[in-house]
């Protein structure tokens, strides 16, 4: 354990891995509008595509049109996944400010969300890396399944360590854990995070906990004490992975800020402004929102 952060990094994914899983097809405006909004509230990172296969993700195909249609403020960072060499192409014609591959924790996820192995996976992504770093891009590497997989429920944290280690050496600058399924809770948390400190320096590590379980800002909380100070989250706790059945959103940012405001860490962001990005989209998909902090504020 350590101290708590001043201040923590939000990776806002909404646009992404809130959008991604989406079952009807959504407007670019819609999207535009809402990494606007995320800008407008103070948001410096956020992910606004993954250039997949569209037969895998149909719901991300339009991202080089959003990457073209982004007005660009500045100081964001305009991010995108980028699973192979021909995503990479388009997110270099993109002009994406970040790219990220996707790695899992998981042999059975691997093959179902990428169709490789773990190995192959890293094969595949170390040209990437490589390509990327030669043209100044800064890659962010994710590990999935980090606290349990759809398909071989437990995962060994020192399974979550070896893969975050091998990212990392390959060239990624930061490693993003996530638990896909949010199946975690605090002291698995704990055990997992311990295990990959073990082997990473604090300041390379981030968090991305699905909430589908409600043990989300929970689990943020451990991350916090154990001095990690990037979190990633979506606005209105939007999303699931279409690879991971029943996995729900990400824990919501507006409950993210919300809690950090209330612990006197700063991210920079304005909740109010932040809450009416969400209720925007949310509106636009004809949804209510996750954000437990969003409905108490529309409520007042
Ligand atoms: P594959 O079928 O093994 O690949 O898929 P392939 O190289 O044999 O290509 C098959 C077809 O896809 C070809 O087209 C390629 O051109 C095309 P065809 O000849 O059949 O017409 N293709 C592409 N098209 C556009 N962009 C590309 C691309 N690559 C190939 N980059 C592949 C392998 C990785 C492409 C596929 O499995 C895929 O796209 N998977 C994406 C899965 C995904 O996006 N999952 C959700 C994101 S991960 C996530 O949500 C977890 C995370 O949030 C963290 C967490 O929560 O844990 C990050
Ligand atoms: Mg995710």
């Amino acid at each position: 354990m350590s101290a708590y952060p001043n201040a923590v990094r939000i990776v806002e994914v909404g646009p992404r891995d809130g959008l991604q899983n989406e079952p009807s097809s959504i407007a670019l405006s819609d999207k535009l509008n809402l990494i606007h909004g995320l800008a407008e509230a103070g948001l410096k990172v956020i992910e606004a595509g993954s250039f997949v296969s569209p037969k895998w993700v149909p719901q991300m195909a339009d991202s080089g049109e959003v990457f073209a249609n982004i007005q660009r403020a500045a100081g964001v960072r305009y991010t995108a996944l980028t699973p192979n060499m021909k995503g990479l192409d388009a997110a270099i014609a993109a002009k994406v400010d970040e790219v990220a591959v996707f790695g899992a924790a998981s042999e059975s996820f691997s093959q179902k969300n990428i169709n490789c192995s773990i190995d192959e996976s890293l094969q595949r992504f170390s040209p990437v890396v490589e390509r990327a770093r030669l043209l100044s891009i800064p890659v962010r590497g994710y590990v999935s399944c980090v606290l349990g997989c759809p398909y071989e429920g437990k995962i060994a944290p020192a399974e979550v360590a070896k893969v975050s280690r091998q990212l990392l050496d390959m060239g990624c600058y930061e490693i993003s854990l996530g638990d896909t399924i949010g199946t975690g809770t605090p002291v698995k948390t704990a055990a997992m995070l311990e295990a990959v400190l073990d082997v990473i320096p604090r300041d390379k590590v981030a968090v991305h906990f699905h909430d589908t379980y409600g043990q989300a800002l929970a689990n943020i909380l451990v991350a916090l004490q154990h001095g990690i100070a990037t979190v990633d989250s979506a606005v209105a706790g939007l999303g699931g992975c279409p690879y991971a059945k029943g996995a729900s959103g990400n824990v919501a940012t507006e409950d993210v800020v919300y809690m950090l405001d209330g612990m006197g860490i700063s991210s920079g962001v304005d909740l109010h402004k932040l809450a009416a990005a969400g209720q925007a989209i949310t509106q636009a998909l004809g949804r209510k929102t996750q954000s437990k902090v969003a409905l108490a504020l529309a409520s007042r």
